[in-house]
């Protein structure tokens, strides 16, 4: 289930899929209801935006933190200057998603509104409304957002590449399970 000095353990396979599934969606739906004008259409994506966020903000949290604490396989063999540049954009991933994990809720709190999730439940806030937070939380889950799809985009394109062009089968490493 752990990582080893070689391949991806269970965990981090189910967290790194599961998790990419998550912000997609999530990234795909904040960013068309950020570009709509107010209206019953926006405001209907932003509760479902906020009710899928509070069913997962802790698990998108738990996963940065797994990364963190686990040990991780060794980098691809490539030269070391593209491994440095993985490592980078694979932290600045990690550190987007905790932003957004973490901001997301005190978005909705700092406004002096519990988080409902599907009219089910509610988590309610734990302070009182402070307008100046909200506003800054807001701004920062805005940007944190634009550099997350970039960063997402060479993601990607850097995984097209390893399959494509240097046909060394980068994607093993995630999809596989090893012994
Ligand atoms: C279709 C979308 C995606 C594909 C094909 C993909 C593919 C991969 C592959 C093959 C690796 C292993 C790289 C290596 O062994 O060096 C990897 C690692 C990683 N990916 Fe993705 N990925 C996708 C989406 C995402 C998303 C949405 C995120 C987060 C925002 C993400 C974050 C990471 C991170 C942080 C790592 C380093 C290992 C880890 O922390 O789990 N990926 N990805
Ligand atoms: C990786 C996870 C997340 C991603 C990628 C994401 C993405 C986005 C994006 C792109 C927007 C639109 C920003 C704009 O242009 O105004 C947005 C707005 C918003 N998100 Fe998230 N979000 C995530 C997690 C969360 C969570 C966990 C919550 C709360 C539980 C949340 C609550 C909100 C709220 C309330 C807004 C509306 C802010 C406003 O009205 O300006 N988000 N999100």
């Amino acid at each position: 289930m752990k990582d080893t000095e070689q391949h991806y353990g269970g965990v981090s396979r189910f967290n790194h899929w599961i998790g990419a599934l998550i912000v997609i969606a999530m990234l795909a739906v904040g960013l068309y209801f950020g570009g709509l004008p107010r209206g019953d259409e926006k405001s209907y994506l932003r509760s479902l935006h906020v009710s899928f966020g509070g069913l997962l903000f802790l698990f998108l949290v738990f996963r940065v933190l797994w990364r963190v604490f686990s040990k991780s396989p060794q980098p691809a063999p490539q030269a070391k200057q593209l491994q440095l540049i993985t490592k980078v954009v694979h932290w600045i991933l990690l550190l987007c998603v905790l932003i957004m994990a973490v901001s997301g809720p005190w978005i909705v709190w700092s406004a002096g509104y519990g988080i409902n999730v599907f009219d089910l439940f509610t988590i309610p806030t734990p302070i009182d409304r402070m307008q100046g937070l909200h506003k800054n939380l807001e701004v920062i889950h805005e940007y944190t957002a634009q550099v997350l799809l970039y960063t997402l985009i060479l993601h990607v394109l850097a995984v097209l590449k390893h399959q494509f062009f240097d046909k060394d089968n980068l994607l093993a490493r995630m999809v596989k399970r090893m012994r």
